[in-house]
């Protein structure tokens, strides 16, 4: 996830053995091929454990020449396409979700991406249509000519962006069968356990993607494999997930990353805005004090907020 899956995060998933493997958040391939220290940069949250890096972009020579070199970087082991981001402008420029007005397009891109690399595995990021559903049909069949390793389905259209969708779990179902044989994963809310077993039984999808769902609960992906091998799946206490943004905070600030509105973005999903610590939080106004809020250390100085008179105001949240 762009902004998120990177640095002080990713560190403390790994130290925490929560993730076992990785797809990087896109890379934009607009010009030229990243040099080998944009590479490391990248890719230095990440290891030591194996990561699939996701590209996007729209001219296939580059995206291959891209792909080439990336894919010889150490811990790579897979090249996906990114055809699925929703964001306007990127879709407005032909990029990520944009890509799915031109199914072959992608076939192509697919089969050049698989010549560039054939030592890792190719796969491919998608949404079931750009507009409508009914787009789903023609772009699996596209996929299939492309023969990635595998596909990941995201269930709504890039127009619905995040939107409730009715029967969203239904459009996995019919991609399940229009991909025939490829390895299926599916994406789309899965918040919890059971969220993945509703995916798994409904679309017999061959694996899952958690997204949003990491940041709210960093142990999901551990929870889901417990519920799939018929584990109880334990309850996160609010000490625990104390610990683990203390932990990050204090790689963040380790690593000089430390970025305020990031630590709250994560506070609000795994606190929720209406908890006390969350409006301790926001009064932080260092790494330290962050910390210390979450050690629960009443005495630690704090910005004071001036409330507007007969209103209590809100700070900005990141988006
Ligand atoms: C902040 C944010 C950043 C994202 N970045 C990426 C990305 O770089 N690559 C990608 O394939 N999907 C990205 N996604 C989409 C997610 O991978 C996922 O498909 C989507 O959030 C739906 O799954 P969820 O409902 O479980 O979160 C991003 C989503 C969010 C909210």
């Amino acid at each position: 996830m762009e902004g998120i899956t990177a640095g002080s995060f990713c560190t403390v998933m790994r130290r925490r053995g929560l993730v076992s493997t990785w797809m990087t958040p896109f890379i934009r391939v607009t010009e030229g091929t990243p040099a080998s220290s944009r590479i490391r940069d990248r890719l230095r949250a990440f290891a030591p454990l194996p990561v699939v890096v996701q590209l996007m972009g729209t001219d296939i020579p580059l995206i291959g020449a891209a792909a080439a070199r990336l894919a010889l970087a150490p811990g790579v082991v897979g090249i996906d396409l990114n055809c699925a981001c929703p964001t306007p402008i990127v879709v407005a420029n032909g990029g990520g979700g944009g890509r799915l007005r031109q199914p072959t397009w992608i076939r192509d891109a697919l089969v050049a991406l698989r010549q560039a690399c054939p030592t890792v595995g190719i796969s491919v990021k998608l949404r079931v249509g750009l507009d409508s559903e009914d787009e789903l049909p023609r772009i699996c069949a596209a996929v299939r000519e492309g023969r990635p390793d595998f596909v990941v389905l995201h269930y709504r259209t890039v127009k619905e962006g995040y939107r409730p969708v009715p029967n969203a779990l239904r459009r996995l179902a019919h991609a399940r069968e229009w991909l025939a044989d490829l390895p299926l994963f599916g994406s789309g809310d899965l918040y919890t356990s059971e969220d993945a077993a509703r995916m798994f039984h409904a679309a017999a999808v061959d694996g899952l993607t958690p997204a949003r769902g990491l940041v709210a609960n960093p142990w999901l992906v551990r929870d889901i494999e417990s519920a799939c091998r018929g584990d109880r799946v334990p309850d996160r206490t609010e000490g625990e997930r104390r610990d683990f943004l203390r932990q990050l905070v204090g790689e963040a600030e380790r690593t000089g990353t430390w970025r305020r509105g990031f630590v709250l973005e994560l506070a609000r999903h795994l606190f929720g805005r209406s908890h006390p610590l969350f409006e301790q939080l926001i009064t932080a106004d260092s790494a330290a004090g962050m910390v210390a809020a979450l050690a629960g250390d009443a005495t630690w100085p704090t910005i004071p907020r001036k409330p507007e008179p007969g209103r209590r105001r809100q700070p900005p949240l990141p988006k």
